[in-house]
């Protein structure tokens, strides 16, 4: 029976648990994107805390890209040896990192066939800068309604080229991706993603097109698939309640695909969390908040102290400097 803390094989890499950190922009990042001496630090405390992978917060990869303040850039190689700084450090306390790649924003329905051909080859440039920057990987960010997620959305792309037209059609981008973040990265390179499984309105992508998309992505030899939803960050999320916000979604894409799903959102308990991997086909727990109210909480798990998160779901910390616990900070 599956545990948090049993230790596997994902890609090329030994993960030493089943504990990730989700992707959680921290807004430190320096005027021009720079990785700063204040996310080493946080990123090190949270691989010192116990969860074997940490996925970055997103990260923007193109130039001219929208901004939601503080985000880190990865546009050209000017930006490595910063990025290896920080893969080092987390290296260094045992846990595994990728990139969250990530557009914030961009025109669908606008852009001729060979543009969006050209957003494919900067996410693959992307993969190869990260693997350079010492990263196990990355993770394409297709969630929350950044760009990839509105251009997989029946909402925003109306295209009639192939990249639109039916569900499979939308999803092909991400394939796309893979393939060539595949091509230019050395094997056992991490390529995950994050995806909505429901854009939650009306028109919107939706459970269905969200399976598809899996299949396919699964197909394609994506190496894990964390399954979100639009409203990710749900409030008053209490242990043993009301956890787990995207299970169905999750357990119903790991029932039919041998890729490994990440599970997250709304995970408060240890219990919770290994009952969900002894009844499921899910083979990751990811955590956001209560990592960020309790960078070691892993690790007090693992120890024996059980009792559940102390993150009561606020959603202060996205109103917070650097993103802290409103309970932690120092005022
Ligand atoms: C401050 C903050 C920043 C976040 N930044 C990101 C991000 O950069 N990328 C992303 O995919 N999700 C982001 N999220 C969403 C989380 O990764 C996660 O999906 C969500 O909070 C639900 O998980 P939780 O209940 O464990 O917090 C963020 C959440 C918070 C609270
Ligand atoms: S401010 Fe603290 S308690 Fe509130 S959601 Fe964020 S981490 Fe949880």
């Amino acid at each position: 029976m599956k545990n948090l803390f049993d230790e596997t094989k994902l890609g090329g890499v030994t993960l030493r648990n089943r504990a990730w950190r989700s992707a959680t922009w921290l807004g430190l990042a320096g005027r021009n994107g720079e990785i700063t001496n204040g996310i080493i630090r946080t990123y090190a405390e949270l691989a010192k805390g116990g969860a074997a992978m940490l996925v970055t917060g997103l990260t923007s990869i193109v130039e001219d890209d929208a901004t939601i303040g503080g985000e880190a850039k990865f546009y050209d190689d000017s930006f490595v040896a910063e990025h290896r700084r920080l893969t080092d450090a987390v290296h260094d306390e045992g846990a595994k990192i990728i990139m969250q790649t990530a557009m914030v924003d961009g025109l669908v329905d606008e852009l001729a066939t060979d543009e969006v051909e050209g957003v494919v080859r900067q996410f693959g440039e992307a993969a190869a800068r990260a693997e350079r920057a010492g990263y196990d990987g990355v993770q394409i960010h297709a969630a929350h309604f950044f760009y990839l997620s509105k251009f997989i959305s029946p909402l925003f792309n109306h295209r009639t080229d192939r990249f639109g037209g039916s569900s499979e059609k939308r999803a092909r981008i991400l394939v796309e991706i893979l393939a060539a973040m595949r091509e230019r990265t050395r094997p056992g390179f991490v390529v995950a993603i994050k995806i909505n499984s429901d854009d939650c309105q009306p028109g919107g992508l939706a459970q269905d097109d969200f399976l598809v998309a899996g299949k396919m992505l699964s197909t394609a030899g994506i190496d894990a698939i964390e399954v979100s939803a639009n409203y990710t960050s749900r409030p008053n999320i209490r242990a043993g309640v009301n956890e787990c916000s995207f299970l169905p979604a999750a357990a119903a894409l790991a029932a039919i695909v041998k890729t490994p799903v990440v599970l997250v959102g709304g995970v408060r308990s240890l219990e919770t969390a290994n009952a969900v991997l002894a009844k499921t086909a899910i083979q990751y727990i990811a955590l956001s908040r209560p990592l960020i109210r309790e960078p070691n909480l892993i690790n007090r798990w693992q120890s024996g102290d059980i009792r559940p998160s102390a993150c009561v779901s606020c959603n202060a910390c996205y109103r917070t400097s650097a993103h802290a616990c409103l309970f932690t900070v120092s005022h």
